[in-house]
């Protein structure tokens, strides 16, 4: 495969699509959209987030400790747009997009409900890299969408129908169908251990 070198950039696919939900220390909840976020670690579990120093959300952070990350369904794909097209300090992003709200369990960040997974975090560690602030993430809690469980109560992806960012080029698609099982189907390319851990 020949290949052409893009240099030191931020193109990469795919990228997840976030709402990341915050609240000021007076209680005003804003919303922005983040797609520099992942799962970092198992043990304690962490959330990582990416934020520009400047955004209205990083500031709301800081003074609170804490966020929720929602997971974006692709049927919201307009309204995480504009969450990441306009600071809340220039409009009320919640009112223009519709998007609603419920109370986190644990944290004072809530809830986005028309969101199927919303990750609730308590701000452990911040790392300064340039303009942007990584925010490592004690995650205190995960809620699931009820109507993504099946009968024997397995999550079933379809549901989630995630948004995906591609960064680069700048744009949203879906998901395409499931390709293979994770930590299985890898199996068949070494000869069978009896001792595997996995
Ligand atoms: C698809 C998409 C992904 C984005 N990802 C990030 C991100 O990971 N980190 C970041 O700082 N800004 C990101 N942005 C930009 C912010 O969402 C945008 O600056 C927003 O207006 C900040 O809102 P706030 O000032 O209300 O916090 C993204 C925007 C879009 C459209």
């Amino acid at each position: 495969m020949q290949k052409r070198q893009l240099g030191p950039c931020v193109t990469f696919f795919p990228q997840p699509t976030t709402l990341i939900s915050s609240v000021d220390h007076q209680g005003l909840v804003n919303v922005m959209t983040a797609s520099w976020v992942g799962i970092v670690s198992k043990t304690p579990p962490t959330m990582a987030i990416s934020l520009n120093k400047g955004r209205l959300s990083y500031a709301n952070i800081r003074q609170t400790g804490c966020f929720t990350v929602n997971a974006v369904p692709a049927d919201l794909a307009v309204a995480a747009d504009f969450c990441g097209i306009r600071s809340g300090r220039d409009c009320d992003k919640l009112a223009v997009s519709g998007l609603s709200l419920t109370p986190g369990l644990h944290q004072q960040a809530p809830l986005i409900e028309e969101s199927p997974l919303n990750v609730e975090c308590r701000l452990a560690r911040e790392i300064e890299l340039g303009d942007y602030r990584l925010l490592l993430g004690e995650i205190l809690d995960i809620h699931a969408a009820e109507s993504a469980f099946d009968e024997q109560e397995k999550l079933s992806v379809p549901p989630f129908d995630p948004l995906v960012y591609l960064g680069g080029v700048r744009e949203y698609w879906s998901l395409g169908e499931k390709i293979a099982t994770a930590y299985h189907d890898g199996r068949q390319l070494v000869p069978e251990d009896p001792d595997r851990k996995d």
